[in-house]
């Protein structure tokens, strides 16, 4: 099976390094968390109470979210498409609105259950090369534990949570958007704790994962480090960046599970 896991916190790197890494492979890039955030951010519209756990399980058993490759007219710095019922929802997914309450409506278990289920399938149909890539890079936070715990190679993303909130501020400020670096800084602690201690799939990294600290290397060493592992591991071969630079296709959807 070729699929390569990428977990661990909040901003720790995992979609920009797994976005390169599966481009240098011809893989699919597939990030769980758009999943999470798009009931996160349907609960907010049907004006929900995140903490009533039948009414968000249902949600997230009901929504068909689809994800699709960018356009060449989507191209504005996105990895992937999401959208519920028509709506583009890639952008309004990653406010500060749903970043308060996505990991409580991740640590629901009917939600859990619901999105690995689709997320195991799309893992299971491009790791064995049915889906018309020859892998999948799966980036969230029990993708090595849970959802495709077979996979041969998996890695586990950390740096301090300053770290991280520091990325996040420029990540924002590159979409032209305005943000406070405490305010980041608690989000993301909030986050890791309830992500961690929930009781169902927690963060944790996989007994068999490659724990990578990412803080003082560049995004394309690590980018090489995973590279040098799947060869090893998965005895593909890595494509030059100069022959994946038009090819970005990124995602998969939930609609193909
Ligand atoms: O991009 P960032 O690291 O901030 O978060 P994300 O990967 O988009 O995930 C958003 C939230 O979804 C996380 O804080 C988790 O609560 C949840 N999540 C999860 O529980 N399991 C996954 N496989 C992916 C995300």
């Amino acid at each position: 099976m070729n699929a390569i896991t990428i977990d661990g916190p909040a901003a720790s790197g995992k979609s920009t390094v797994g976005y390169q890494v599966a481009q240098q492979l011809n893989f699919l890039f597939f990030d769980t968390g758009v999943m999470y955030r798009a009931v996160a951010w349907a609960i907010l519209e049907e004006e929900i109470d995140s903490s009533d756990s039948d009414a968000v399980g249902s949600v997230a058993e009901e929504l068909s979210i689809e994800i699709s490759s960018p356009t060449s007219e989507q191209a504005d710095g996105r990895q992937a498409t999401v959208r519920i019922g028509g709506q583009d929802i890639t952008w309004a997914i990653h406010s500060r609105r749903v970043d308060r309450i996505v990991s409580v409506v991740a640590a629901n278990s009917r939600v859990r259950q619901e999105l690995s289920r689709q997320q195991r399938s799309i893992g299971m149909t491009h790791g064995s090369g049915e889906g018309g890539k020859a892998g999948v890079v799966m980036v969230g936070r029990d993708i090595g534990t849970v959802v495709l715990p077979e996979a041969p190679l998996k890695i586990y993303m950390l740096a301090p949570v300053e770290e991280r909130a520091r990325r996040r501020l420029r990540e924002i400020s590159l979409r032209g958007k305005e943000a406070d670096f405490a305010q980041i800084l608690t989000d993301l602690r909030r986050r890791d704790e309830i992500d961690s201690q929930r009781a169902v799939a927690p963060l944790r990294p996989a007994e068999d994962a490659y724990q990578i600290q990412t803080l003082g290397s560049s995004v394309q060493q690590i980018v090489d480090q995973i590279l040098v592992l799947a060869v090893s591991r998965l005895g593909v071969e890595a494509v030059p960046d100069s022959e994946t630079a038009s090819s970005a296709d990124s995602a998969s959807g939930a609609d193909q599970a």
